[in-house]
């Protein structure tokens, strides 16, 4: 059974595959055909708005129905395993799966689920696929223009706080699969070993990271973390402001374009002034995100028709 419960479930010609497949989706109406008349269980315990609601566009593109439970919606708040919801939802009449789960999820286990394939929409701090799948999409056809050597030869920093992030999980994976440039820039209390064992170089300052940069992508301060944890503290989040937020002058001098997978901490991460940066491309990630969101479910429906 073919699942999308990490970025080494897929290979290099496969995400390059499945990447041009979803520039050419874009804009397209509907690709119905063979999977209409299907039902995608979507399974989000954990808050969400861009993730759950690009799925349900890309089933209704697809003409697939959606079914969907909700943080609190679901008998996995009567201490019902992921497993069993997952069976239940397959006798119900659901063909593949999309779920959010908080940590601690058994990826391993679930690669045995043998009913249908599963899509990880975010599992707590570990992985989020379709996050950098679509990042990736944004950037083949908004920076690189269609030209996989064009891509190839700019560099993306990832900043922010990288330890918490589940996309950089994905990212650092994904970039070395495809032999993208990334360059990561955090302070150390954020830094993750699976990066920087991974791929990439830590750029301890931001000036230094801005000069490399042909787009800077910012992750999301996760603050809801702070107090369970003792690494920050709100006195750190004023020196990470102070030493790593960027904003509008220095992306303009820099040259680059601007990412982020959202939500975004407006004053944190990113300066407010550049809500209305023209190289910006934080929307056109939500918007791509349905097109490549449509094409994984077809493909995990399909995988030889990729
Ligand atoms: N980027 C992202 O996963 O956003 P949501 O939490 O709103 O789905």
């Amino acid at each position: 059974m073919k699942h999308l419960l990490s970025i080494d479930d897929l290979s290099r010609e496969e995400i390059e595959n499945l990447v041009e497949e979803a520039v050419r989706f874009t804009g397209e109406k509907t690709k119905a055909g063979a999977v209409a008349e299907k039902s995608v269980g979507l399974v989000f315990a954990e808050p969400s708005t861009r993730t759950r609601v690009s799925f349900e566009r890309a089933c209704r593109l697809l003409g697939r129905h959606s079914v969907l439970l909700g943080a609190g919606d679901s008998s996995l708040t009567k201490n019902e395993s992921v497993e069993d919801t997952f069976e239940n939802l397959v006798a119900l009449g659901c063909d593949a799966l999309v779920a959010r789960l908080p940590d601690g999820v058994d990826l391993v286990r679930l690669s045995k689920f043998e009913s249908c394939p599963i899509v990880n929409a975010g599992f707590g701090r570990e992985e989020h696929p379709t996050q950098a799948l679509l990042d990736l999409v944004t950037l083949f056809d908004s920076v690189a223009e269609g030209d996989w050597d064009a891509l190839r030869s700019k560099t993306l920093v990832i900043s922010g706080d990288l330890l918490h992030s589940r996309v950089a999980g994905s990212w650092a994976k994904l970039a070395e699969k495809i032999g993208l440039k990334i360059v990561w820039n955090a302070p150390e209390v954020w830094r993750r070993k699976q990066a920087e064992d991974l791929v990439g170089n830590y750029v301890g300052s931001r000036e230094e990271a801005l000069e490399k940069a042909d787009v800077w992508m910012a992750l999301r301060v996760q603050k809801e973390r702070f107090s369970s944890e003792a690494k920050t503290d709100s006195s750190s989040l004023e020196d990470y402001i102070r030493d790593y937020q960027v904003g509008k002058e220095d992306l303009s001098k820099a040259g680059c374009f601007l990412m982020h997978p959202g939500p975004v901490n407006w004053g944190i991460e990113l300066d407010a002034d550049l809500q209305d940066f023209e190289k910006s491309l934080i929307l056109e990630q939500v918007r791509i995100g349905v097109a490549t969101r449509a094409v994984i479910l077809r493909f995990l429906s399909s995988p030889t028709q990729i």
